[in-house]
């Protein structure tokens, strides 16, 4: 019996559909680890007449007490996972929201990762809240074994530049963004490994950067658009050309 419903290889992206904590420890070690986590999501003062909104706000991604389901792993295992399958000396990112940076972090620390930075992304448009609206999300910065150097001296701990919307995926990540660390955490050639690729977002970005990559999706329907994305990656190479040019760096400090 495999670990895995289906397994698609285009170009040199490796896509599996499946759990990502069964499939990790079979894998080859990766170079570089970078992945937007799975956890519960709160509303964050935004009521529930509000969750009759298209997207993340749909009825459908609220359970009856309000948090957003999303299929979750222990913090604690899903980064002795991630660690694992990592090469001696790796870097590694993950993405949290302001509530699960405390947590997430502590359970890498616990996993053998040393703390580099805290990353910070402004997605310009703000999440409705209570108490201030939410423009920021969070990037864990980390390593394994020894720490290496960034191969752009000049990347500043905040980046500026809107949502993408083309996969459907309540949590999209925009390419820029992945562009952004696997650019600076990996030379070409080298594997890049998200164990929690929802639509494919980093494995676009890999792509566009010469990368090789390995993808882990749980569910069929976003497996499917992750691979439509990378086929069509790949069919666009020079992606980047313009992308990077998007990006609007801003120092914090
Ligand atoms: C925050 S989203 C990632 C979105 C991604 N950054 C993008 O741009 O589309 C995390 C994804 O992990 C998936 N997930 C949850 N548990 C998983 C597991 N055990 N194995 C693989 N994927 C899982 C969720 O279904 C969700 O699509």
């Amino acid at each position: 019996m495999t670990l895995w419903k289906h397994k698609e290889q285009i170009g040199e992206c490796t896509l599996y559909c499946g759990d990502a904590m069964a499939i990790m420890p079979e894998l080859e070690k990766v170079d570089l680890a970078i992945s937007d986590v799975p956890y519960a999501l709160t509303t964050g003062g935004v009521s529930k007449s509000s969750k009759t909104m298209s997207g993340i706000f749909a009825s459908h991604n609220y359970a009856n007490d309000s948090q957003l389901i999303m299929a979750t792993v222990p913090f604690p295992e899903m980064m002795a996972a991630i660690y694992d399958v990592l090469k001696r000396d790796a870097d590694c990112y993950v993405m949290a929201n302001d509530k699960n940076v405390h947590p997430l972090t502590q359970a890498a620390i616990d996993a053998g990762f040393g703390f580099h930075n805290l990353l910070v992304w402004d997605k310009v448009t703000p999440t409705a809240n209570r108490w201030y609206m939410k423009n920021l999300e969070f990037t864990i910065y980390l390593w394994k074994g020894r720490a290496r150097t960034i191969n752009n001296l000049s990347a500043k701990q905040l980046i500026r530049g809107g949502v993408d919307k083309v996969s459907g995926h309540p949590t999209e990540k925009p390419v820029y963004l992945m562009a952004e660390y696997i650019g600076n955490s990996s030379q070409q050639g080298d594997v890049v490994l998200d164990p929690f690729a929802g639509s494919g977002t980093t494995g676009v970005a890999a792509v566009g950067l010469g990368r090789k990559f390995i993808g882990i999706k749980l569910d069929e329907r976003y497996f499917e658009i992750a691979c439509e994305r990378i086929r069509a990656a790949y069919r666009q190479p020079d992606m980047f050309s313009t992308v990077l040019d998007q990006i609007e760096q801003e120092a914090m400090i």
